[in-house]
């Protein structure tokens, strides 16, 4: 068979064997077999040079076309095999945008945050600020200016973290018990008229029951001015507990001792399950304890340098897992901080 024969017959078998050709790796096979450098076709132009220079013209032309036709063969096969890959890919990745979306657990504020909140908003239609102080703080602000002397047992290392090497200026350094230190750092920073509420953590070095936990949240308050008397603190604290317990709502106040007031006295509401009538949850008396209040000890005034002739003041102090305990019908504290989501997502 002379070589433009052969030539023929490669051109020709090629384009037969390509026919139909969609996939990827066949096509590159044939690529390999018939363009390559070892190549069918390479294979047989080689045959060119060994010709006589009379036929080798002819016989190169007709190789080139060879070359040229193939070649455009594979390039229209090449996109057609690209064009069908990409619409493979497309059918296979394909997205229903009219599928409804997949809902998001959302989180939910925590209960102590959201009765904190309450709180702050019935305080501030009074004009009280919301304001915050350290959590670790020195024993002159948590004790000593409060009036509480150095041998109270509240100092004991039995109810107070103290802060290892925390020792300075302030005395030593401890956790706060209380939320009483906030009144201390207001009135030294501030002069009269003050109205503040203080929320935050406070912690004490104790063992926990359905009722105590070592960490917890307590709000202060704190009015001075001239002529304020225990009746305001009545009125406030009245319009308070009306917002957060419902329209019903009582205050009393029982004696009782505080070393940063003088009077001190115990708050009592009436129960918000029963109005006052007894029932399990006042255990029969019809009042709830909600926390500690009084007017503040010319004492402590004197030691934040408020005259006493002058000014007069009350403070509070209560806790806000107690709320939060009787507002949602809550009967161990300890579930405030235990994290179970069976729990926390009860609030959302
Ligand atoms: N700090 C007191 C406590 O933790 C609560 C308290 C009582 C705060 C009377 C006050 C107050 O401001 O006047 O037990």
């Amino acid at each position: 068979m002379d070589l433009i024969e052969r030539l023929d017959a490669i051109e020709r078998d090629a384009l037969a064997s390509l026919g139909g050709t969609l996939d990827a790796d066949a096509l590159e096979r044939w690529r390999l077999a018939v363009l390559g450098r070892r190549g069918s076709l390479a294979e047989a132009m080689k045959g060119v040079a060994v010709l006589a220079p009379s036929d080798r013209p002819r016989a190169g032309e007709r190789a080139n076309a060879a070359k040229q036709s193939l070649e455009a063969a594979y390039f229209s096969c090449l996109s057609s095999v690209k064009a069908s890959a990409r619409a493979h890919a497309l059918e296979a990745e394909r997205i229903d945008v009219t599928l409804p979306a997949r809902a998001r657990p959302t989180g939910s504020l925590h209960p102590v945050t959201m009765i904190r909140r309450e709180v702050e908003q019935a305080f501030a239609r009074l004009g009280f600020t919301s304001v915050e102080g350290p959590e670790v703080e020195w024993d002159h602000y948590n004790f000593t200016l409060l009036n509480i002397p150095p041998d109270h047992p509240a100092r004991d290392t039995q109810d107070s973290f103290y802060v290892q090497g925390g020792t300075g200026e302030g005395g030593e350094m401890l956790l706060r018990t209380q939320t009483s230190p906030v009144q201390i750092r207001t009135m030294l920073a501030h002069k009269p008229p003050i109205r503040i509420i203080a929320p935050g953590r406070t912690y004490r070095n104790e063992a926990t029951d359905a009722s105590h936990e070592a960490m917890f949240t307590q709000v202060e308050g704190l009015c001075i001015d001239k002529n304020v008397t225990l009746a305001d603190l009545r009125g406030t604290l009245t319009v308070v507990a009306r917002a957060l317990f419902g329209p019903h709502s009582e205050i009393r106040f029982r004696c009782g001792y505080f070393p940063f007031v003088e009077p001190g006295a115990e708050i009592d509401m009436t129960c918000h399950l029963c109005h006052g009538s007894g029932c399990r949850v006042c255990k029969r008396t019809g009042w709830i304890e909600l926390g500690g209040a009084g007017m503040v000890h010319p004492r402590v005034l004197a030691n934040v340098g408020i005259d006493p002739d002058e000014y007069s003041g009350w403070a509070f102090g209560c806790g806000l897992e107690r709320f939060a305990m009787l507002r949602y019908g809550i009967e161990d504290i300890r579930l405030f901080y235990e994290n179970d989501v069976r729990f926390l997502q009860q609030f959302a």
